[in-house]
């Protein structure tokens, strides 16, 4: 069977970037690059089920130093779709138990041939160290609390293709933004394109100090709900905290979790978003999860037509 080879058109001018590290440094016109670019490789690709090897004879590594479940694993189909090799670093498996540091682990990795690494690290700007100590390209899949920039694109990606426009639109950031690099990269990009964000959550959680990135900040779920558009219910990050930042699980889904009551009270074409996993019943509850105005499991194909997307822009502008 011959696997055709569609031509998806050369990467664009004004995407010059080698790495792709947060959304904080990118420009608009930069983000709605990677967007548009998404939605081609969607529809090339019949909604990303089948393969483009654009990317044949280049390697990607992903270097996971935290668990993951739909990143790791659609960034390693994003390639292996676009007909690129790919290697799965296990950080409990490798030789950082003998004392080898990140840096070297990365660089005997790279050693091997490796065009871009995909890293995921408990600590903020592990990527951009990585960016400065090799010379293939890297991308950030999370870096602690600081950023995920193909998890804020993917969000936005979902959004546009659900509601046709990101400007003039009102999203809220519900729950642990204090943990959430998510919400940082949401943050960036929801701004550059134009569309007025809301963190909220318990002031254990959402700091005052967010409204110096120019987002408002609220503490009542209920008393903002009806002038939102978008609502992203990111996860209670259990495993971040050092100390329980509201008095039960139950309290903070009584204020909280978007569910049949709180729907009946949000705009007719509200949509839903969470990044994944879900804590069933804490941030929302699973008729809304599973119900008509969820984007969840889109958001997950948007996610492997994004990476698909970042992957070419970074590699084959030839790098
Ligand atoms: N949303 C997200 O980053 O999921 P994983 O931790 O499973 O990759």
């Amino acid at each position: 069977m011959s696997i055709e080879v569609v031509d998806i058109g050369s990467v664009p001018a004004a995407w010059t970037r080698r790495h792709l590290l947060d959304l904080e440094s990118l420009s608009a016109e930069e983000l709605n690059i990677i967007l548009d670019a998404a939605v081609a490789f969607k529809e090339a690709s019949g909604n990303c089920t089948q393969k483009l090897p654009i990317l044949s004879g280049r390697t990607c590594a992903n270097l996971f130093f935290e668990n993951s479940t739909r990143t790791r694993t659609s960034f390693s189909l994003a390639a292996r779709r676009l007909g690129a090799d790919t290697i799965d670093f296990s950080s409990s498996s490798s030789s950082l138990s003998k004392g080898e540091t990140f840096i070297d682990t990365a660089k005997n990795i790279e050693a091997m041939g490796i065009d871009a690494i995909v890293v995921r690290h408990r600590t903020p700007g592990t990527a951009q160290l990585l960016a400065q100590n090799v010379h293939c390209s890297v991308i950030n899949a999370g870096d602690g609390a600081h950023e995920h920039p193909t998890q804020g694109l993917l969000d936005i990606l979902s959004i546009r293709e659900r509601l046709g426009r990101i400007e003039g639109l009102t999203v809220a950031l519900v729950g642990d933004i204090a943990h959430s690099r998510t919400a940082r990269s949401n943050i960036w990009g929801l701004k550059k394109l134009g569309a007025h964000v809301i963190v909220c959550g318990p002031s254990t959680l959402v700091s005052k100090h967010w409204e110096e990135l120019g987002v408002e900040v609220a503490y009542d779920l209920d008393t903002i709900l009806p002038r939102c558009d978008v609502l992203n219910l990111l996860r209670i990050q259990f495993e971040r905290q050092t100390t329980r930042p509201f008095p039960s699980v139950r309290e903070y889904a009584l204020l909280y979790a978007m569910n049949h009551e709180r729907l009946a009270q949000a705009k007719q074409d509200i949509l839903i978003l969470a990044p994944g996993p879900i804590n069933r019943g804490v941030e929302i509850t699973p008729d809304v999860a599973d119900g008509p105005h969820s984007a969840i499991l889109e958001q997950v194909t948007n996610g492997l037509a994004v990476r698909m997307a970042v992957l070419w822009l970074i590699l084959g502008a030839g790098n």
